[in-house]
């Protein structure tokens, strides 16, 4: 006999992993949005002297780094919600504010993650599609607010196109968002974003105690590996509900050191910033000269329609496209795994010798199979 697994659990989708690593070495590894900047060497120093604690708990409130977070953005350490990657928040929030009966909207292309909050919780998910510029349709998330809605998100920059709304749109769009619902602003990637200040966002906060702005260190820190995110709230009473859900602990020691003195470096964080915008700037060019149309990125990564071509007889368009970067040793994200309905590719932008490989790569791989 099979063991019954519970509703809950045939409900919820697999997180779609980048797959493939056991491929061709060595590779060039586009599809997780990581950074390609190791940690400083500060921060490994900070690891280092971490490591001789590991026989005792972490600190259970981080205190430390949540002393650090308060004054870089000035929020009251009370306000803010501490989790193992910002994906850990937000699985709390979806525990602390769904069950059968609620409602969640998102937009949709947006992070995949989403989908699994309406599913552990039994809540209904409505989900509205990305307008022609494939950036949010705040007006078409507003008319899907009802009186059961607990939970919003808003992915900006948006994950997997990269586009961004202005802080404008956001804010009159929190302005007609009722009380009762939660708007999590899920800002992984806004400090790639050259639109907007990274920090304007957090003026919104004083006005909006239902409001989280969620940020991580696993993007532009490059500590993905070790799992630190942040929620920046603006009611004492969130932060305070996310962690009744969670176990205690959550936040590992070396994770918080290395957190805590990553925060220490904001030069460091701008140069490296620099480096991917400018690293954008000639990706999209080249792939402009391609043909293609990437979206307004203000992430470390690209969104690449690969128009409505013919399925060949290998597979659809993006099958064949993935499969011929696959076979030169380079990994992205195939669209339609992501929520697209056309097929695309969803490219991070790496070092410039990596993103040489993905343009030689992609250019080979676009070219017409030759006639039988
Ligand atoms: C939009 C968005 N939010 C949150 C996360 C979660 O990041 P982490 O759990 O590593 O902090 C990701 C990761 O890719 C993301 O793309």
């Amino acid at each position: 006999m099979a063991i019954e697994f519970s509703q809950r659990i045939r409900r919820i989708p697999i997180y779609p992993a980048a797959g493939g690593y056991a491929q061709q070495e060595p590779l060039v590894r586009l599809a997780s949005n990581e950074s390609p900047f190791p940690p400083l060497p500060e921060v490994r120093q900070a690891i280092e002297r971490a490591i001789g604690t590991l026989n005792r708990y972490p600190d259970p409130s981080s205190s430390l780094l949540r002393r650090r977070l308060s004054e870089r953005y000035e929020v009251p350490t009370s306000r803010i919600a501490i989790g193992n990657g910002s994906c850990d928040i937000l699985l709390a929030a979806g525990e602390a504010l769904l069950e059968p009966g609620a409602e969640l909207v998102y937009a949709w292309p947006s992070f995949s993650i989403y989908p699994h909050l309406a599913a552990a919780s039994g809540a209904r998910a409505l989900t509205v599609a990305l307008d022609a510029d494939a950036r949010h349709d705040l007006d078409g998330m507003l008319r899907e607010i009802t009186v059961a809605t607990r939970l919003v998100l808003v992915c900006n920059p948006n994950n997997p196109t990269g586009t961004a709304l202005p802080l404008a749109d956001l804010s009159a769009f929190l302005a007609e968002v009722p009380r009762h619902a939660c708007v999590i602003l899920d800002e992984a990637y806004c400090e790639f974003n050259v639109l907007e200040d990274p920090d304007a966002s957090l003026d919104l906060l004083e006005a909006h105690p239902n409001l989280m702005l969620l940020r991580t260190f696993s993007k532009v820190y490059g500590l993905c590996g070790l799992r630190v995110g942040f929620g920046l709230c603006g009611s004492e009473e969130l932060a305070r509900a996310l962690d009744q859900v969670r176990q205690p602990f959550y936040c590992n020691a070396l994770a918080q050191a290395a957190a805590t003195e990553a925060l220490a470096h904001q030069d460091a964080v701008l140069e490296r910033v620099a480096r991917t915008i400018a690293e954008r700037i000639s990706v999209d060019e080249r792939l402009r000269a391609m043909g293609l149309a990437p979206a307004d990125s203000q992430a470390n990564f690209c969104w690449v329609e690969l128009g409505a071509e013919r399925d060949t007889p290998k597979g659809t368009r993006e099958q064949q496209v993935m499969r011929g970067l696959e076979e030169r040793g380079v990994l992205v994200r195939a669209g339609t795994a992501l929520g697209s309905e056309v097929p695309a590719l969803r490219v991070t932008y790496g070092l410039p010798e990596e993103n040489r490989r993905f343009l030689d790569a992609l250019a080979e791989a676009l070219e017409p199979a030759p006639a039988p």
